[in-house]
């Protein structure tokens, strides 16, 4: 009997999401190592649960944990630079494309565009809540401290205007959480320091080049910023991940985000 069919819900027949959990054992079942999912991955689908080690081995005889490279993923190269992530671990790059290219054509230092092109990819790559803040995290070894300071404060500013410099509360933020939405105190918090901090302005122009209707048909290309990111980005020479710096595990974690430990 196939695992699709041994899952049943109360009227006999299997769930859509039981139907997703048994395929998804079904392809676990396909690849030569057992291959884990994270407690956090499960939080997402409303669940806080794991397997244990000896009920997955158990489950899978004859084989071992997946100690190392996903096959599901696109190959990373032994020693992985940014640019690799952007293309291999980025599920989309054209918001941060975009915003970088607004702030190129718009005249900004190396270190604002730079920022633009890196402040959301705790979003693309990692996690959406408090995305600056681990934003901020993965890249404060290799970057100027000016541009992770901003990449964290970004998140806060967005919800709070600026008419110095024309930036209104964003539009699609009263889409997106409706009209009476007010951020929670830590983010209000971290906005009142964040105005009186010398890097404020770095951060602002980030919200000010963070925009969704850019035009759709512009052409941007993560070439245009490669060596922006060779001059501003201490790419470390043993692969980024690989590295001993205080944030590497955060990129080996998008390197295996599937390894056992
Ligand atoms: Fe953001
Ligand atoms: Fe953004």
């Amino acid at each position: 009997m196939s695992g699709l069919a041994q899952v049943q819900s109360g009227n006999g027949q299997p769930t859509l999401s039981e139907r997703a959990d048994a395929l998804e054992e079904h392809m676990m079942h396909e690849l030569e190592h057992i291959v884990t999912k994270s407690v956090l991955f499960g939080m997402a689908d409303g669940k806080v649960e794991m397997e244990s080690g000896p009920a997955l081995m158990a489950k899978n005889p004859g084989k071992y944990m997946l100690m190392g490279e996903d096959p599901r993923l696109p190959k990373m190269p032994d020693k992985p630079t940014l640019m690799d992530y952007f293309r291999c671990r980025f599920a989309s790059t054209s918001h941060l494309l975009q915003s970088a290219t607004h702030a190129l054509k718009a005249g900004h230092n190396e270190k604002v565009i730079l920022a633009c092109l890196l402040h959301d990819i705790a979003v693309v790559s990692f996690i959406r809540c408090d995305h600056g803040y681990w934003g901020a995290q993965m890249i404060e070894p290799y970057v100027d401290e000016e541009v992770s300071w901003a990449v964290k404060a970004h998140q806060a500013l967005r919800f709070f205007p600026d008419e110095s410099v024309g930036y209104k509360y964003p539009e699609l933020y009263v889409k997106f959480f409706g009209p009476d939405y007010q951020p929670e105190p830590y983010v209000v918090a971290e906005y009142a320091r964040a105005r009186n901090h010398r890097h404020y302005m770095t951060a602002r122009l980030i919200t000010l080049n963070d925009i969704y209707s850019f035009d759709p048909n512009a052409k941007v290309s993560l070439d245009d910023f490669t060596d922006i990111i060779g001059r501003n980005f201490k790419q470390p020479k043993e692969g980024l991940g690989l590295d001993n710096s205080p944030s590497a595990h955060m990129w080996r974690t998008m390197l295996w985000p599937s390894r056992f430990l």
